[in-house]
C-alpha cells in the first residue's frame, strides 16, 4: 500500500494535459469485443481500473496489445470464454458492462456481480430489466447468467436515469434484431462517445446524448480505430485545485463544454474561469465565496465532483449545502476533511459546510477513488502536512497524479507504507 503526502498552500501555476475518459474508455474496450474484428483505441489513461479490465478480457481471450503508452490494440477474434468471476470483476464497477457486450455477441453471459466504489446500495435492476425486455432470461442469485435465443428490438423506459444501464442496453442491442428505444436514457459524454465509438464500427445508434435514444439492431460489427474523449472529471478536479490553491493553471486537452456545470459554480464563487476551444484556464486570488451544490444527472452537477468540489468549500466564506441526490452514502471523505479541521455536519443525503480559514494537514483515508481526489484538493489547500492513506483508491482514476501536480508546483511525493 501507498501513501501520498504533500505539503500543502503551494499555488499551483501552468499548464496540465488531461487524459482519457475513464467511464467512456471501460466502456469503449468491453465493446470493442462486440467486434469478431480488431479495433485500436487511442488515448487510453494510464490508471489501474484500465489494466483491470484489460486482464478480464484476457481471461476470456481476447488478445490486447500496448501499441504505444495509451494506444491499445484489442483483438477479439480468438474470443471464447462467457464467463467473468475473477476478483477483477467484482472490484469494479465498469465489469458490469461484459454482460452487455456478451449478451450481444454470444447471447449468453455468466458474470460476477460488479463491485466498485461503496457509496451504499448499487442496484443493477434497470440493466437487467433492458436485457429482460430485449428477450433475454437473467438468473441472478450468487452470479449473474443470462442467456437468450435471440435478442429482439424493444422499448425501454428507465425507471431512474442510469449511466451504466443505457450503457449496457445499448452494448446488447447493437447487435438485435430490430429497432431498441431507450427512453429516460442517461446524457453523459460518455454515453455519447460509446455510442459514437459503436457506430463507428457499423452500429446505427442515434440520439445519443439526449433522453431518447434509437438503436437499429445490425447482424455484424466490424473493427475501428477511435480515440477517447477527455477525462470530465480529471478536467474538473484539476480545476476545483487550482481554485483551491489560488493557483493559476490552463488545463488543456478538454472540452470545456461538458465542464458548464463546474465553471458555473466556480464563477458563483468568485473564481476566474476562461475557456478556449480546448482548454480552460482558472485562476484564483483572494477568498472564495461559499455556494449550495446538488448533484444531478448531466448536465446537472455531476455526483462525481461533489467530493473535491466539498473540499473546496470546506474554506469558503460563509455556509455552504451539498445535497447529494445520486448515491445514497457519498459523504464518507467528510469524515476525514473534519479531521483536517474542517466544519461539516452531514445529515443523510445533505452536507453542511461552515468556511474556516484554513484546513491542517493530517494523516487520512481515502475510503474511494473520489474521496481520495477530495482529500489531494484539501492536502493541497492545508497548511503543513497531509498523508492520504490508500492512495490506490486514486490510481484507480487518475493517470500519474503526483507527477503531474508536481509539474504545476505542488510539492507531492508517493511513499510506501511499511507492513
Ligand atoms: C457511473 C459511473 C460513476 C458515476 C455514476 C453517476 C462508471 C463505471 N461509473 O456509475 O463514476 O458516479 O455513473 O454518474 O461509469 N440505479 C438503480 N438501478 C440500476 C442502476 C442504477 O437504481 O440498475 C441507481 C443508482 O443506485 C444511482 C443512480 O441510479 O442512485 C445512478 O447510477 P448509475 O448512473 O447507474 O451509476 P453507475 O453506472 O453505477
Amino acid at each position: 500500500m501507498d501513501k501520498l503526502v504533500i505539503h500543502g498552500q503551494r499555488p499551483l501555476k501552468g499548464r496540465v494535459q488531461i487524459n482519457g475518459a475513464k467511464n467512456a474508455v471501460l466502456a469503449i474496450v468491453a465493446a470493442a469485443c462486440l467486434a469478431d474484428d480488431v479495433c485500436v483505441i487511442e488515448n487510453i489513461p494510464k490508471i489501474a481500473d484500465i489494466d483491470n479490465m484489460l486482464a478480464i478480457l484476457r481471461s476470456m481471450n481476447v488478445q490486447t496489445e500496448y501499441l504505444d503508452e495509451h494506444t491499445v490494440r484489442i483483438d477479439s477474434r480468438t474470443m471464447v470464454n462467457c464467463c467473468a468471476d475473477s476478483d477483477e470483476v467484482r472490484n469494479m464497477r465498469a465489469s458490469y458492462y461484459l454482460l452487455g457486450v456478451l449478451l450481444g455477441r454470444f447471447k449468453y453471459a455468466r458474470v460476477s456481480f460488479p463491485g466498485g466504489c461503496d457509496f451504499g446500495v448499487r442496484p443493477i435492476d434497470q440493466h437487467i430489466k433492458g436485457f429482460e425486455a430485449l428477450g433475454a432470461e437473467v438468473d441472478a442469485k450468487s452470479i449473474i447468467e443470462i442467456k437468450a435465443r435471440e435478442l429482439h428490438g424493444t422499448n425501454v423506459f428507465l425507471d431512474v436515469v442510469s449511466v451504466g444501464a443505457t450503457i449496457n442496453i445499448m452494448l446488447a442491442a447493437v447487435l438485435a434484431r430490430g429497432t431498441t428505444v431507450i427512453e429516460n436514457a442517461a446524457k453523459e459524454p460518455h454515453v455519447v462517445d460509446t455510442a459514437s465509438f459503436l457506430n463507428s464500427m457499423g452500429a446505427d445508434i442515434k440520439g445519443a446524448g439526449t433522453d431518447v435514444i434509437r438503436i437499429k439492431g445490425t447482424p455484424y460489427l466490424h473493427g475501428s480505430t477511435y480515440a477517447v474523449i477527455p477525462d470530465q472529471i480529471e478536467t474538473g478536479t484539476l480545476m476545483i485545485a487550482a481554485a483551491a490553491t489560488r493557483g493559476d493553471v490552463v488545463i488543456s486537452g478538454c472540452i470545456p463544454t461538458h465542464m458548464e456545470a463546474l465553471t458555473a459554480k466556480l464563477l458563483e464563487m468568485g473564481v476566474r474561469v476562461t475557456d478556449s476551444d480546448d482548454a480552460i484556464r482558472v485562476r484564483m486570488n483572494g477568498a472564495h465565496r461559499a455556494v449550495n451544490v446538488k448533484t444531478q444527472v448531466y448536465p446537472g452537477f455531476p455526483t462525481d465532483l461533489q467530493q473535491p468540489m466539498s473540499a473546496l468549500l470546506t474554506t469558503a466564506h460563509g455556509t455552504s449545502i451539498i445535497q447529494e441526490t445520486i448515491f445514497e452514502s457519498r459523504f464518507k471523505h467528510m469524515d476525514e476533511l473534519i479531521r483536517m479541521g474542517a466544519q461539516i455536519r452531514v445529515m443523510d443525503r445533505t452536507a453542511i459546510i461552515e468556511g474556516v480559514t484554513s484546513l491542517y494537514g493530517a494523516p487520512v483515508t481515502a475510503t474511494d477513488l473520489r474521496a481520495g481526489a477530495a482529500l489531494l484538493v484539501a492536502g493541497l489547500m492545508a497548511k503543513g502536512e497531509t498523508e492520504i492513506y490508500e492512495a490506490e483508491y486514486i490510481d484507480r482514476g487518475y493517470e500519474h497524479i503526483e507527477s503531474k501536480l508536481r509539474s504545476l508546483g505542488a510539492t507531492i511525493r508517493r511513499e510506501p507504507v511499511e507492513g
